[in-house]
């Protein structure tokens, strides 16, 4: 275990932020993690857990220590005809995860193709894309207790899951650390089409089968979202506000073609990305901070923008947001 001093956290954010860590520690098995959770160096210490770095924006360097999971490994925990349980470390690359199932034959994370980010923060973030969230996929969560390095399995049901929302982030922050996840993947799959033209796109790409469906959803987010490594980006910056029926019905009178999904009786969600939009934030840009030309949703770093300079062209969004449409929109990124 190397613990390295005043680390560049650049490669740790896909925002493209060069922000520093006084310490920057990777651990390669729980029992390594456990026995650096005693250590006087994580006692002492402020501590920021990261994955892969696509939902963080740093404001400033961190003081404390950054812990990131270089636990690797995959296994199969059970298998049958029709399915197979996988434990799959919490620092494997989300997309490598995927790709390693559908190469397999194994459904179920298809439509999550190409998500940046690291599995541990999936089960965080409750990841979601083109009609399928993780929560549909996972079993267990196992952890470690940063204050008593005691390991913890959470069962699915205990974790809390909603729209980009999990225990891990509200009630236990900051007080564990995942070190795998469990996931179920289908051996014939049911496969889940149904998300505005995905059927229609995949056909037009060949047969409906795992590898067309991924080679679609990478082809369709490689239209819309701007490549991190060209144009530092976290994905969707807002996350789709959930409002009342009576508010969504009196702004459905206003704007009849407003897009929109059923959430339940008495809540309809909003495309953040579509507000923004009709803001006519589109393409532009505050200093080196931009908003994406293909998805309004984005915010990117136009190169060298500072946290504060996007989160500066945040807060002008919100508030046109908030004036022309009386919606608060919620940062999905996270705020360091
Ligand atoms: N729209 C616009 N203008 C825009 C962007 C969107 O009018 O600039 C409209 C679209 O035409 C469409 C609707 O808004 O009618 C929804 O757009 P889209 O299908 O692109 O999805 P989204 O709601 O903007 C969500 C997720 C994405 C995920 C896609 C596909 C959130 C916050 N975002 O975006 O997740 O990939 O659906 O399922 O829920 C992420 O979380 O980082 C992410 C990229």
């Amino acid at each position: 275990m190397e613990i390295l001093r005043s680390a560049s956290l650049l490669a740790y954010n896909t925002f493209g932020i060069d922000a520093i860590a006084d310490y920057f520690v990777e651990y390669s098995s729980v029992e390594e993690l456990q026995e650096l959770l005693q250590s006087e160096l994580i006692k002492s210490n402020r501590l920021l857990a990261i994955g892969g770095g696509s939902n963080l924006l740093f404001l400033n360097d961190f003081k404390g220590v950054v812990l990131h999971s270089a636990i690797h490994s995959i296994n199969i925990v059970s298998e049958n005809t029709d399915s197979v349980c996988l434990e799959v470390g919490a620092g494997v690359v989300w997309d490598d995860f995927v790709a390693y199932c559908v190469e397999n034959g194994w459904g179920g994370v298809e439509n999550l193709s190409l998500i940046p980010g690291e599995i541990g923060a999936s089960a965080v973030q409750n990841i979601g894309a083109y009609g399928v969230e993780v929560q549909d996929v996972i079993v267990e969560v196992n952890a470690v207790e940063i204050e008593s390095s005691t390991i913890r399995k959470f069962p699915n049901v205990d974790c809390k899951y909603g729209y980009r929302e999990s225990i891990f982030k509200n009630e236990l922050k900051g007080k564990y650390l995942i070190t795998s996840v469990i996931f179920k993947l289908e051996k014939h799959p049911v496969f889940k089409l149904n998300y505005q033209h995905l059927e229609e796109e995949v056909l037009k790409n060949g047969l409906v089968d795992l590898k067309n469906i991924r080679q679609t959803i990478i082809a369709i987010r490689e239209s819309k979202l701007p490549n991190p490594k060209v144009f530092g980006n976290a994905g969707s910056f807002f996350m789709n506000p959930v409002i009342s029926r009576k508010q969504f019905d009196s702004l459905l009178a206003q704007y009849p073609q407003i897009p929109h999904y059923f959430v339940s009786e008495t809540e309809e969600k909003v495309p953040a990305g579509w507000l923004i939009d009709q803001c006519g934030w589109k393409g532009k840009q505050i200093g080196n901070a931009g908003v994406h030309d293909k998805q309004a949703l984005v915010l990117v770093n136009k190169g060298g923008a500072t946290g504060a300079e996007i989160v500066f062209l945040a807060e002008q969004i919100q508030a046109s947001v908030k004036e022309k449409y009386g919606i608060e929109l919620q940062p999905e990124v996270n705020y360091i």
